[in-house]
């Protein structure tokens, strides 16, 4: 499978978000990242669709929105207007029912499911929805923040999903050179990182790298 590269745009500067989205399609990106949290379901805030909707016209990559908030039912609507190509929910915040609703309404608009779970949440919890996704995002760290240390246990989680899932596997959190390496090797094939590419001096190299 082709590897993929996704910056997440939470360790860019927002004061300059039109450029910095330029700066990383002319580095390679193949996605843009954008974390969304609320608060709740994390204990940090960050944007919202208002945000998205402007990175939108600023940007023809595709636009991968993670959605680390309490209810994504509620605001699905608001972020595929505001164009999202792929949109991202948490098992911890949806039901059976809630995961296939959100399945037909993505469906309809073309925009792509992801299913993401915490470290601490077993690969069991998503086995009802590998049927309604697109891909799985898995989580290396503890969501919330940008900057944390990978968690080991990730690895592990990622062959065996491997072993059953044969769509895209994209693993995020503390994502650099080496420990990209270590989940590429087990079949993830798409990277999220934050902090490894826009705090390094040249993107383009730190693209490639984890390519
Ligand atoms: C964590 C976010 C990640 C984060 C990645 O809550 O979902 O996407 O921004 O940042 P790094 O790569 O710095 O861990
Ligand atoms: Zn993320």
């Amino acid at each position: 499978m082709k590897i993929k590269v996704a910056p997440s745009i939470l360790s860019a500067d927002f004061s300059r978000l039109g450029e910095e989205l330029k700066r990383a399609r002319l580095a390679g990106a193949d996605l843009i990242h954008v974390d969304v949290m609320d608060g709740h379901f994390v204990p940090n805030i960050t944007i919202g669709p208002v945000v998205v909707k402007s990175m939108r016209r600023a940007t023809d990559l595709i636009l991968d929105v993670h959605l680390m908030i309490q209810d994504p039912v509620k605001y699905l609507d608001d972020f595929i207007e505001a164009g999202s190509d792929m949109i991202t929910a948490h098992i911890e915040t949806i039901n059976l029912r809630q995961a296939r609703l959100i399945a037909a309404r993505l469906k309809e608009k073309k925009v792509k499911f992801g299913i993401s779970l915490n470290p601490a949440t077993p690969l069991s919890a998503i086995k009802p929805v590998l049927g309604l996704v697109d891909f799985v995002l898995v989580m290396s760290v503890n969501p919330g923040f940008a900057g944390q240390s990978f968690i080991p246990g990730a690895v592990d989680k990622v062959r065996r999903l491997r072993q059953v899932f044969s769509k895209d596997i994209a693993v995020d959190g503390g994502i650099n050179s080496f420990t990209g390496e270590s989940v590429k090797r087990v079949g993830a094939n798409i990277l999220v990182a934050g902090s490894y590419i826009f705090g390094s001096k040249n993107i383009k190299e730190a693209i490639n790298s984890l390519r």
